[in-house]
């Protein structure tokens, strides 16, 4: 389908007239000042999140030009090609269908397939988690990318729904110095390991497989075909390794997104079948407001319409996420991928080079640990980042604790509450040098003049934010949190008219990295730049 180019769109060109004219002077108190309806304005609950987007510099007449311009990009067919299993990813040839790893059966394309290799994969889930007759105390998940982040993040995220007495393990790294000290406490008849790679040829996890397999047999283990398994659409790759058992998947589920598919099999042993499919069903409440609420109501719509208007036209190079639930901590890398890997891009479908800017860099930390960390540039720093707070009102420490220290940590909660709300409102409030002049500033040198100090005491304010709320932290929130930002890095790409599914950025380091591993042992330097070839000696032997 061919749509008009975003920046050849009348609506850009009428944004940027926007922007000069009202966008960057836009002032978000101001705006409150203005408008006592704000907040109910530009706030709105979608399945399991509820959206405050009102402390963003964005006004009515923005966002109706966003509206235009995405009509003229075509993001509404774009959106019906993904969940018709379009070949979108068009580079590598592929539909993109993770949409129908959560559909109820025979809602989506795939249906009968899709069904079949879920019930086989929570059955197996279930058996695992049968520690009486499965004897596995440890599951240890090897993968990287899209094979290890969503799953260790969401066994992360629902902790709480852990079964007692099983410990999931992630590794990752082809540094040594993440499965070595794990191997350490790890008994082979008690533990299971879990191939993940989609294409089975990734260095770094079948490195990691092999060394586990090298353990498992040198420490005692008996049985490979039992206490290894794969999760992998080579599946002939994985039977070449020794694996008997192995969970099959399709080209049509991207690395990136495919927590929902077998790749997803640690977190159902983690969790069980009934709150995997809870996760499911909570990610596929959020396709259906994505495919079908009004795009005006339409909460990953507004936010890639918004991740639009700040990177090409306010500039923005960065949004910062903080997830106020420790729970939550891996989820700005996991973000990452999503975003980072999917939209940042450099040509449009046809190849041509893009003019204007694509993906932000996407980072953060849980709170309220980055307040003591990165907020201070967040406040006072020359760059405007946008923040994404994410708030969750109840808390589940109490499942797991009683008496006074139960009440504690609800006491806790709230403290923990407070600071997110306190963080978006001083970024939007700000200081004056004035207020800050009233101020008293216990630590300031006495050498310095009251103005001076003032300044460094101020806060320009108008940083913008959007805050998500949460209920609580259960899987099917989780689901429906992950679809949203999925459904959101989807409509920024379509509207930069990009792949947003291919990823031929990480190919060139890996065939370079193959080059160069015999030349570490060999020391052969020839032919190489003059600053690999130095570190290349430095690092020999
Ligand atoms: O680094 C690129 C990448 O292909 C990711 O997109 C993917 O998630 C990761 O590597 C792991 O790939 P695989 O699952 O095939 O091992």
């Amino acid at each position: 389908m061919q749509y008009s180019r975003c920046d050849q769109s009348r609506a850009w060109a009428a944004l940027q007239a926007h922007y000069q004219a009202v966008g960057r002077a836009f002032d978000v108190r101001e705006a409150f000042a203005r408008e006592p309806e704000r907040f109910s304005r530009w706030s709105l609950q979608a399945p399991q999140v509820f959206a405050d987007l009102s402390k963003n510099r964005i006004d009515d007449h923005a966002l109706h030009l966003l509206l235009q311009l995405a009509a003229d990009c075509g993001l509404q067919a774009q959106r019906e090609s993904l969940f018709n299993g379009d070949a979108i990813n068009h580079t590598e040839g592929r539909a993109v269908l993770h949409t129908a790893l959560r559909a109820p059966a025979g809602a989506a394309p795939f249906s009968d397939e899709v069904q079949a290799s879920l019930t086989r994969m929570l059955a197996f889930a279930e058996q695992v988690r049968d520690q009486a007759s499965s004897g596995i105390s440890d599951v240890v998940h090897i993968g990287i990318g899209g094979s290890d982040l969503g799953p260790a993040m969401v066994v992360q995220a629902l902790q709480s729904y852990l079964k007692a007495g099983l410990r999931l393990h992630f590794v990752s790294n082809v540094d040594g110095h993440d499965l070595a000290p794990l191997l350490r406490d790890l008994r082979p008849a008690s533990t299971l390991f879990v191939i993940a790679s989609k294409t089975f040829t990734t260095q770094e996890t079948l490195a990691n497989a092999e060394a586990a397999k090298s353990w498992f047999l040198a420490s005692g283990g008996r049985d490979v075909a039992r206490h290894f398994v794969a999760t992998s659409s080579n599946t002939a790759a994985a039977a070449a390794f020794g694996i008997d058992t192995s969970f099959g998947f399709w080209d049509w589920v991207g690395g990136r997104y495919s927590l929902w598919s077998v790749i997803g099999l640690p977190i159902a042993i983690a969790i069980g079948a009934d709150n995997f499919r809870a996760l499911l069903a909570g990610a596929h409440a959020m396709d259906e407001h994505f495919r079908h609420a009004p795009a005006e109501q339409n909460l990953p719509v507004l936010l890639g319409l918004i991740d639009v208007w700040y990177r090409n036209f306010h500039g923005f190079g960065s949004r910062s996420v903080a997830p106020y639930h420790q729970g939550l901590r891996r989820l700005p890398a996991y973000l990452q991928q999503l975003e980072m890997e999917s939209n940042g891009k450099g040509v449009d479908r046809e190849g041509q080079a893009l003019p204007f800017d694509t993906s932000p860099v996407v980072w953060g930390e849980a709170g309220t640990n980055g307040q003591h960390a990165y907020f201070q540039m967040l406040h006072q720093g020359t760059d405007v980042i946008p923040v994404e707070f994410i708030a969750v009102k109840r808390p589940q420490h109490g499942e797991h604790v009683q008496g006074e220290l139960a009440e504690r940590l609800l006491d806790q909660h709230q403290k923990l509450l407070a600071n997110c709300l306190a963080q978006s409102q001083a970024l939007m409030q700000g200081k004056t040098v004035e207020q800050a002049l009233h101020e008293k500033a216990p630590t300031a040198s006495k050498a310095l003049g009251a103005l001076t100090v003032a300044r460094h005491r101020s806060f320009p304010g108008n940083r913008p934010s959007s805050t998500l709320v949460l209920e609580q932290l259960t899987p099917e929130a989780l689901g429906a949190l992950i679809a949203l930002y999925e459904h959101r890095v989807f409509v920024s790409g379509a509207i930069w008219g990009i792949n947003s599914f291919d990823q031929w950025g990480v190919e060139l380091g890996k065939a370079l990295c193959a080059s160069l591993l015999p030349r570490l042992a060999s020391g052969d330097a020839s032919g190489l730049d003059g600053s690999t070839a130095g570190l290349l000696q430095r690092l020999r032997g």
